[in-house]
């Protein structure tokens, strides 16, 4: 996985259909994905429940580009090698998820993954100021963790914040919550790269009509293009 910082569009599975996860990863990379976000929950540290490194593990193969899994689960350490063998390319961490963020993005990268940190939307830009090095990744919640489809919160002053502290460093900023293309231009404006996106995405699709997807995506980034 080499750095850029070109716009990424990362669905979140989370939209797709459960019964369907190989044939839906196909679908939206054949519809042109540039990453894939995988939502694993707990029904802990976030109010719902998703899936776990078993589930991770069996969506690696039908995933050709990269696999973005974002755990929103307390505690991470004792879970992380399972995630490193489940095939993640990415796994990021709540900074709010425990005391020890730092100890645990040490761990991410020491099991050959690329380390990500999120922050929730109540948390300020300068929880990650001392963990920029240990970090590849930082995810900016637009909407407080744990559902898909739900409203955009603006934050855009935090990621205008994280691109000034990042400097020249390599570390995607990344925008998870309510991103379409009414919200997504002005996040890229602010300084983020990768753009995760559920419903906007996945709305008015399927795997026999996976058109939609394409469509989907299309207008994401051509409302992106359009600003820059
Ligand atoms: C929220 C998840 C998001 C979510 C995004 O807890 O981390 O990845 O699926 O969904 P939309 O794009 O529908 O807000
Ligand atoms: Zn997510």
């Amino acid at each position: 996985m080499t750095f850029h910082r070109s716009i990424k569009i990362a669905p979140s599975i989370l939209s797709a259909d459960f019964a369907n996860f190989g044939a839906e990863i196909q679908a939206i990379e054949a519809q042109g994905a540039d990453w894939v976000h995988v939502d694993v929950m707990d029904g802990h540290f976030v109010p719902n429940l998703t899936f776990g490194p078993m589930a991770v593990k069996a969506f690696r193969p039908h995933v050709k580009t990269v696999m973005d899994v974002h755990l929103m689960i307390a505690p991470v350490d004792p879970y992380i090698d399972a995630y490193a063998d489940a095939g993640a390319d990415v796994l990021t961490a709540h900074v709010e998820a425990g005391p020890h963020i730092h100890r645990t993005l040490q761990a991410i990268r020491g099991a050959g993954m690329k380390a990500g940190v999120a922050l929730n939307p109540g948390t300020p830009a300068e929880a990650v100021a001392h963990l920029l090095d240990l970090t590849d990744l930082i995810c900016v919640m637009t909407v407080n963790p744990g559902f898909g489809g739900q409203k955009y919160i603006d934050m855009t002053d935090k990621v205008r914040r994280l691109r000034e502290m990042i400097g020249d460093r390599e570390i995607h900023i990344e925008i998870d919550g309510g991103m379409d293309p009414t919200t997504a231009p002005g996040m890229v404006q602010a300084g983020a790269d990768v753009l995760v996106a559920g419903s906007a995405v996945f709305r008015g699709g399927s795997v026999s009509q996976p058109g939609a997807y394409g469509e989907n995506m299309r207008a994401i980034r051509d409302a992106v293009e359009a600003i820059q």
